[in-house]
């Protein structure tokens, strides 16, 4: 358990109900490079064996090609917001923050890109679960989104508070729409995205029953609430991290979530014993 983060203990959950799939060495194809919400690209790559395989929460480290000041040496992680299995497609969404997010956004329709994957420990929809309450803010909506495909698939109740800072910013409002998903949106223009706004949104959304599990990525202020709701409630929470990662693969150990209470003692690793992990009640 380690006690680094602002909203609580984090738990890496126990045994897996089945095995991970393999991660493999993909050559994927650019089929789509969508720019949208004015800061955003959404790529649609052909990818069958990751994209058949892959489970919501899970990530894949992306090759960058060569940028305009030269090549990126280490791939980036980034999560897998769509599965498209019969397809043999997956959507990346992403944001330019540095050199490698940069140089992906000049991949052109097309291009190959080598991907590793699907990767690390995403997250769980309990058996008995019947409603799902995903909270995702800015790109952090990427990584629960593959949760309301399987909650559609599985015939199960998704409600989805997505937040940014603009309204024009929020990602996955077409694919929440798609996937039957009940969606609350929130934003910083308007105030609404504020925590207690969002607080009071939940309660009176859930005031008759809570969901039966919440699931969320994007912000520390909204994991602290997602914590907090989880107590009330008495439901499993689950939290996906973000960490800088050289491989994606459990070797340089350079992903670890620190423990404040042990400097001596290496944390849980993000890329493999994550990212996603259990915050809240432990039920
Ligand atoms: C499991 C996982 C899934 C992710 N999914 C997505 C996604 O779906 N879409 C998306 O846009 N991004 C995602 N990220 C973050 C993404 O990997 C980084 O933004 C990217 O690696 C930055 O690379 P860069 O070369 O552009 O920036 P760099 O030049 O490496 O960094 C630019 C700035 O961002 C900071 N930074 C870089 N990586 C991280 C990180 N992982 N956490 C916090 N700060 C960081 C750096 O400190 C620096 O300030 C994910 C990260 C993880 C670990
Ligand atoms: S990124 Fe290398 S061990 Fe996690």
């Amino acid at each position: 358990m380690t006690e680094d983060r602002s909203f609580g203990p984090l738990r890496v959950r126990g045994p897996e109900s089945e095995p991970r799939p393999e991660p493999t060495w993909d050559e994927s194809t650019v089929l789509a490079h969508e720019f949208f919400g004015r800061r955003y690209h959404r790529l649609l790559l052909l990818a069958p064996s990751i994209a058949r395989r892959a489970r919501a929460g899970q990530f894949v480290m992306v090759s960058v090609p060569p940028g305009s000041d030269g090549a990126v040496l280490l791939p980036r992680p980034m999560a897998i917001h769509r599965r498209h299995p019969a397809e043999g497609t997956l959507e990346l969404v992403f944001d330019i923050v540095g050199r490698g997010t940069l140089a992906l956004a000049g991949a052109a329709v097309g291009q190959s890109l080598l991907l590793t994957g699907p990767l690390g420990r995403g997250f769980e929809i309990p058996a008995a679960a019947m409603e799902v309450l995903l909270i995702g803010r800015g790109i952090g909506v990427c990584a629960v989104m593959p949760v309301a495909e399987d909650a559609a698939t599985g015939g199960r109740r998704t409600t989805a508070l997505l937040s940014a800072r603009t309204r024009a910013s929020i990602i996955g409002l077409d694919d929440a729409a798609e996937l039957g998903v009940d969606i609350i949106a929130v934003s910083d223009d308007d105030g609404s995205s504020a925590v207690g706004a969002v607080d009071r949104l939940l309660r009176e959304r859930f005031a008759a029953r809570p969901p039966s599990v919440i699931m969320v990525c994007g912000a520390d202020r909204l994991a602290r609430l997602a914590t907090e709701l989880s107590v009330e409630w008495d439901v499993p929470a689950q939290v996906s991290l973000e960490a800088h990662m050289a491989c994606g693969l459990g070797y340089c150990h350079g992903c670890a979530a620190p423990i404040s209470a042990r400097a001596d003692e290496e944390g849980p690793l993000v890329c493999l014993d994550g990212p996603v992990f259990a915050i809240g009640a432990v039920v």
